[in-house]
């Protein structure tokens, strides 16, 4: 199980950042599968993003690719893994994922104890066939958006 150039991606979970990605995909040439709870969702959003976009329901998105940008936040990861414990099976699960809520002064508070790892907890609750990797999470929406694909040196 290794991302290669002819991996099958798909985005679930079309928020701030899950539509981010989804414009960076076909603007770097690269199909991409996008799935949302209400295809309906997904539907809109592939179509304003051309041929290399494709909208399915969670469960045939999660059959078809091989690795999984899950664009949530962390108490819907652990539910949504339990849900399909057996279709995750060999897939790779790319986690954007901080373990943050608002503290309500503008700021944020960290929901695991200090010590813990959401990457821990998270890999904790995936059959072991699959593997969980921890990436897209340290930029916001806007810099992900305006620092992508960047001229003449990436970004990253
Ligand atoms: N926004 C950023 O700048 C940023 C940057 C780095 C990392 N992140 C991380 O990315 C994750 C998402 O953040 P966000 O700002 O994009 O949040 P958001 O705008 O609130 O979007 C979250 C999306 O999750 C979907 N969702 C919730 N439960 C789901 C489930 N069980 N199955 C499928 N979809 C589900 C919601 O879709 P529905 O319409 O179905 O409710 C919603 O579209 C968080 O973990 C956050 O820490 C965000």
């Amino acid at each position: 199980m290794a991302i290669s150039a002819e991996s099958k991606v798909a985005i679930i979970g079309l928020g701030t950042i899950g539509r981010v990605l989804a414009t960076i995909f076909p603007k770097g040439n690269r199909s991409v599968i996008l799935s949302a709870r209400a295809l309906s969702t997904a539907q809109t959003l592939a179509n304003e993003q051309g041929n290399l976009a494709r909208p399915l329901a969670i469960t045939a998105a999660i059959g078809e690719a091989d690795v999984i940008i899950l664009t949530i936040w962390v108490p819907p990861i652990q539910a949504f893994f339990q849900q399909y414990t057996s279709q995750l099976k060999g897939k790779i699960i790319v986690d954007p994922s901080n373990p943050i809520a608002r503290d309500g002064k503008g700021g944020f508070v960290k929901t695991i104890g200090e010590a813990q790892s959401a990457g821990q907890i998270l890999s904790g609750l995936l059959p072991k066939e699959a593997k969980l990797a921890k990436a897209l999470g340290t930029l916001g929406a806007a810099s992900l958006a305006q620092a992508s694909g960047q001229k003449p040196e990436l970004a990253v």
